[in-house]
C-alpha cells in the first residue's frame, strides 16, 4: 500500500477495536483493485463521539464504519439517515458527501445477501424464530419483515429488551407480519418450534468455546435453516445443525456482505467479495470451512 497526498481515508469508529476484521477486509480489497484508499481503526470513546464525527468532515474523510458502542448514538451527529437505518435505529456506515454526513445500515442487507447467495434461502413467506434483541437482532428482524416473512418469534434472555424490540417492530411495521415474544426458558420446549423454517442466533453466544448451546434442535423440522451471526469460529450451534442434517450458515458471510456494501457506498465500485473473504479467513486462521 502506497500512501500519498491524495490517498482517501476511511475507517472504523468503535471501542474497543482490537479484534476488528474490517481493516483487513477493506485494505485487502483496496490493494487488489489498486484503489488509493486506506482503512484505519479509530478507538473512539463514547464521550469523544461528537469530536470524532466532526473529524470526518474536518479531516476530509470519505466515510467510516461505526461499531459497538456507537451505532445508535452516531445518528445524532449525522445530516441525513437512510430510511433503512432509521427503521433499525442504528447506523454502521457513514458517507461524507461533500460535507454532509449520510448514515446507512448495511448489516441487515448483508445478512439477507448472505442468506440468499450463500444459503440459497429465500425468507419470503417463512416462519422465523430469532434469538437475541441487541443490535444484530434489530437489523436482521427489520430486513426480514421488509422481505415479507410470514411470522416472527423473538426470544431474548432479558425479557424487557425482547419486549422493546417487539414493540419497536410493531410500531414501525404495523401489521406487516405477526410478531410474538417467547420467554427465554420456554425456547426449547415450545411446541410451535416445529413450525419454524428459519432459526437465527443473533446473540453473542458461541463466540467462546466455553459457551453453552442455547437451543435444542431436536424439535426442529427437517429443512429448518439455521443461521448463526457469530463469525469468529465454528459454533456449537452450527455443529449441532450439521449433525441433524439441517442447512446452516455462520456469520462470516454476513460480515463480508455488509463490508462489501459499505465499500460500494464509499468507492462506487464493485467489492471483490472473494478477496475480502480470504482476508477475513486468513485473519481468523480458518481454512475454507464454509462458515
Ligand atoms: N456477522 C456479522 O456481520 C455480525 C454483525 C453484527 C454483529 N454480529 C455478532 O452478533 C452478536 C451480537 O452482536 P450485537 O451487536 O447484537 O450485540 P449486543 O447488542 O450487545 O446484543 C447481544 C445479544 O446477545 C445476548 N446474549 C449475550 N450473552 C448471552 C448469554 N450468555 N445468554 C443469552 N443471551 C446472551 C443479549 O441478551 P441480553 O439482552 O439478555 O443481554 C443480546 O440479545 C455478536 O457475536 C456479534 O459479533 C455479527
Amino acid at each position: 500500500m502506497k500512501i500519498g497526498g491524495k490517498t482517501k481515508i476511511v475507517g472504523i469508529f468503535g471501542y474497543p477495536l482490537a479484534h476488528s476484521l474490517s481493516p483487513h477486509l477493506h485494505n485487502a480489497a483496496f490493494a487488489l483493485l489498486e484503489l488509493d484508499f486506506v482503512y484505519l481503526p479509530f478507538w473512539v470513546e463514547p464521550e469523544d463521539l461528537d469530536l470524532a464525527a466532526r473529524a470526518i468532515k474536518s479531516l476530509n474523510m470519505v466515510g467510516v464504519n461505526v461499531t459497538i458502542p456507537h451505532k445508535e448514538e452516531i445518528i445524532a451527529y449525522l445530516d441525513e439517515v437512510t430510511p433503512e437505518a432509521r427503521m433499525m435505529g442504528a447506523v454502521n456506515t457513514v458517507l461524507n458527501r461533500k460535507g454532509r454526513l449520510i448514515g446507512y445500515n448495511t448489516d441487515g442487507q448483508g445478512f439477507i445477501d448472505s442468506l440468499n447467495k450463500e444459503g440459497r434461502f429465500d425468507p419470503r413467506g417463512k416462519r422465523v424464530m430469532l434469538l437475541g434483541a441487541g443490535g444484530a437482532a434489530r437489523a436482521i428482524s427489520s430486513v426480514l419483515i421488509r422481505q415479507g416473512i410470514a411470522s416472527l418469534i423473538i426470544v431474548n434472555r432479558t425479557q424487557r429488551r425482547g419486549e422493546e424490540l417487539a414493540h419497536h417492530l410493531k410500531r414501525i411495521f404495523k401489521n406487516r407480519c405477526p410478531i410474538d415474544l417467547l420467554e427465554f426458558n420456554q425456547r426449547s420446549f415450545w411446541g410451535g418450534v416445529r413450525e419454524i423454517n428459519l432459526f437465527v442466533n443473533a446473540t453473542s453466544v458461541g463466540m467462546h468455546a466455553e459457551d453453552h448451546l442455547l437451543t435444542n434442535l431436536d424439535l426442529f423440522s427437517p429443512g429448518t435453516f439455521v443461521y448463526d451471526v457469530v463469525y469468529n469460529r465454528k459454533t456449537e450451534l452450527l455443529e449441532a445443525a450439521e449433525e441433524q442434517d439441517l442447512p446452516c450458515l455462520g456469520g462470516l458471510g454476513m460480515l463480508i456482505h455488509q463490508a462489501a456494501l459499505s465499500f460500494e457506498i464509499w468507492t462506487h465500485g464493485k467489492a471483490p467479495l472473494q478477496k475480502m473473504r480470504e482476508a477475513a479467513e486468513k485473519e481468523l486462521g480458518m481454512g475454507k470451512r464454509g462458515i
